[in-house]
């Protein structure tokens, strides 16, 4: 089983410190920086550091994590042979592990399954835990949006996010970035009619202006209240994310 711990560092990225309460192992998700994870590990080891995607903030920790730590990175295979993304981080190159849909990491004893996840970058990679329910699902899925399209397409970020669609509707999503606010609010612009939105919306604010954290999102909650999942078509999906990149 693992034990989450939320790292909040540079603006708004989230960090994911998880450690398998059987074995004591570490694993370190999307370090944008090594400062807050050391503070949260507090004389704890690393094991392994996972990535989801090439962004530099989700990459800027791994160089100082791996020279302390001398711990194994994982990230997507496309982006070591692209050599951009977290490789970029890592001088020791035996140190790398790239990875491919349905590829599985451990953290000691709890094994995390890759699902391809092409659209806010291409080589976007997140991870899933089926037995504990949990997702790692970087810039693919936030709270009440999903990421934009970079070097993606946008077919394949629709793509993408229905696969997420079918994963167990009790699980627990653990996304990258805290947007829950803005994006709830272009969420109420497009369904002013949706109760259940407007009492999400007071209670993300609540939360964050008590400095608590949004994550975990339920992924029930996002499918009744996240447009871009209830998006029916790949059309209304387009005209929904060019709407949200000129919110
Ligand atoms: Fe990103």
């Amino acid at each position: 089983m693992l034990k989450i711990e939320i790292v909040k560092a540079l603006q708004d990225n989230y960090i994911f410190v998880l450690t398998c309460s059987e074995t004591g192992k570490v694993g370190v998700m999307d370090p944008s920086q090594a400062f807050e994870v050391e503070e949260k590990l507090n004389g704890r080891r690393v094991d392994v550091v996972l990535n989801t995607h090439q962004h530099d903030d989700h990459c800027y920790g791994i160089k100082e994590l791996v020279e302390k730590h001398h711990c194994q990175v994982y990230c997507p295979k496309k982006d070591i042979l692209d050599q951009i993304g977290a490789c970029k981080y890592v001088d020791d190159k035996t140190l790398l592990n790239g990875l491919v849909h349905k590829d599985t990491v451990n953290i000691g004893e709890t094994k995390l399954e890759v699902i391809e996840v092409p659209g806010h970058t291409q080589n976007h990679i997140a991870y899933y835990s089926e037995e504990e329910k949990i997702l790692f699902s970087g810039d693919t899925l936030f709270a009440a949006g999903c990421g934009n399209i970079f070097d993606g397409d946008v077919e394949d970020l629709y793509k993408s996010l229905n696969k997420l669609k079918f994963l167990a509707k009790e699980t627990r999503v653990f996304c990258s970035h805290e947007y829950s606010l803005r994006n709830l609010e272009f969420a109420l612009k497009e369904f002013p009619q949706l109760e259940t939105l407007k009492a999400r919306y007071e209670n993300a604010k609540l939360l964050l202006e008590n400095n608590m954290p949004m994550v975990p999102l339920r992924l029930s909650e996002e499918l009744y209240t996240n447009p871009f999942l209830l998006a029916p078509n790949l059309e209304i999906f387009r005209a929904l994310r060019e709407k949200k990149d000129n919110f």
